[in-house]
């Protein structure tokens, strides 16, 4: 049994998706990949919880880590310019069980966070609706709990179909719609910051670290949530013009936009409000409406709404990309690799994609999501900077469009920043994440490993 057989690169990949996105255009798929449910709904929990106003520094070690692993994502991509991210960069670095392994967990980070995200979604949306006195039944308000009333979270699901009927008509579309939602988000955070600084009470910052360092750093392992979607960009890759230049351009530059405005905004935020009354659904609005600014705490939730939604585009757009690279390799079905010809979309991997983030969103509490989400993604995140070290060593000569600089320093702190930030989290989540990899083992011993297309290679070969 060959479970570590690897793929060759094939910097030239031929493919029948369409060829059309830019740097400008990946920076935009980044940014709306990023600025979403983790600023505008994690940051309550996690300074009124963990941090307190040292919610700045939370913020800055997860961004540290996303920094480290994003500079890895980079050369990955530069040199592996096809879909499938993490998972296809360690079919190359590690063989194929390894790659199955990382494909699996990272359905945990697109599916669940897109299902993760569009239950937020569905919070923000309902509030918007209930300013206009406009209330949906209480069973079909949120996910599954019976003792509260909620069986079925029915906005959500309405709004992973929409994005499905967007994400299915092609990647132009998409791309253009994104860009004009992106501008949006963008435009509230800065009224946000522009609006609130005037308010800012410096006595609010103290005690800076009411729950100590332990509170910073569980801090981090939550909002580190707000800057996921930056490797996102890397599944587009077969979409792009000039993959080796501007895939690296357009994760950097995303990754760099958001941090600096999560800065901004967690400093105001913890400033003008007193960290203790930061727990609310929607902490960014309600601060503003704290300091009696309801204009502005409306736009802000309308963006808030819009910002959700690019998230989610970019979210189930990724995993409509992995699952279209694992069934190319023979690792899933055939069926998930079709691509239509109208509007060259891999259309099977799209609607089962669909049916996968409905089900979770409609079903499963936003909490228990979120957490699986981050453990995955920082796992997936530490793959791929061993995977750096290690195609370094093993293959010096390929040609890479960007280098990490500092090889093996950043990689190395990369590592031990997600791995810090994954044992931060519950003993549940990391349950929950083992039997995940069990399951995906299972699948994998039972029909990946027949299945492979490298399986069927080496049969030809003999
Ligand atoms: N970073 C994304 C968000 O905050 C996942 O919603």
């Amino acid at each position: 049994m060959n479970i570590f057989r690897k793929k060759a690169v094939s910097t030239n990949a031929t493919t029948p998706l369409n060829r059309v996105l830019g740097s400008f255009d990946l920076t935009m798929l980044g940014v709306g990949a990023i600025v979403g449910t983790g600023i505008f709904v994690l940051t309550g929990v996690a300074a009124a919880k963990y941090a307190g106003p040292a919610l700045i520094l939370s913020f800055i070690i997860a961004g540290l880590a996303c920094a480290f692993a994003s500079l890895c994502y980079s050369e990955f991509a530069s040199m592996i310019p096809e879909s499938g991210s993490a998972y296809t960069y360690s079919y190359v670095a590690f063989g194929e069980i390894i790659a199955w392994i990382l494909g699996w967990d990272l359905v945990l980070e697109y599916g669940l966070a897109s299902a993760a995200v569009a239950s937020g979604w569905s919070g923000y949306f309902q509030s918007l609706l209930a300013g206009f006195g406009i209330h949906f039944p209480t069973f079909m308000t949120s996910a599954y709990n019976p003792e509260a009333g909620t069986f079925i979270d029915v906005p959500a699901i309405l709004i992973v179909f929409i994005i499905t009927l967007v994400l299915s008509r092609g990647i132009r579309e998409s791309s253009k719609l994104n860009i004009i939602m992106v501008f949006i988000k963008i435009a509230v955070v800065l009224l946000f910051i522009l609006v609130g600084v005037w308010y800012v009470k410096p006595d609010n910052w103290v005690p800076f670290t009411p729950y100590g360092f332990s509170g910073v750093a569980s801090g981090a392992a939550v909002v580190v949530f707000a800057y996921f979607g930056f490797d996102a960009v890397s599944t587009a890759a077969e979409e792009v013009k000039n993959p080796q230049r501007n895939l690296p351009i357009g994760i950097i530059s995303a990754l760099a936009i958001c941090t600096v405005l999560y800065i901004i905004v967690s400093l105001i935020l913890t400033g003008i409000v007193p960290f203790t009354q930061l727990n609310v659904k929607d902490p960014v609005a309600f601060a503003l409406s704290y300091i009696n600014q309801n204009w502005a705490a409306g736009f802000v939730s309308l963006g808030a709404i819009i910002g959700i939604t690019t998230v989610l585009m970019v979210m189930m757009f990724g995993q409509t990309r992995l699952f279209y690279a694992m069934s190319k390799d023979g690792l899933l079905p055939s069926a998930m690799k079709k691509v239509s010809s109208k509007s060259q979309v891999p259309i099977v991997s799209t609607w089962i994609t669909s049916a996968l983030v409905a089900t979770f969103a409609g079903f499963v509490p936003l909490n228990q999501l979120a957490e699986l989400t981050n453990i995955g993604t920082l796992f997936a995140f530490s793959a791929v900077s061993l995977g750096i070290i290690v195609l370094r060593l093993k293959q010096p000569n390929l040609t890479r469009g960007f280098k990490t600089p500092f090889v093996p320093v950043i990689p190395g702190l990369a590592i031990i920043f997600c791995v810090y930030l994954m044992m931060q989290l519950s003993t549940f989540t990391w349950k929950g994440f083992g039997i995940w990899l069990l399951i995906g083992l299972v699948i994998y011993i039972s029909y990946g490993y027949r299945n492979s297309k490298l399986n069927n290679t080496a049969n030809l070969e003999k």
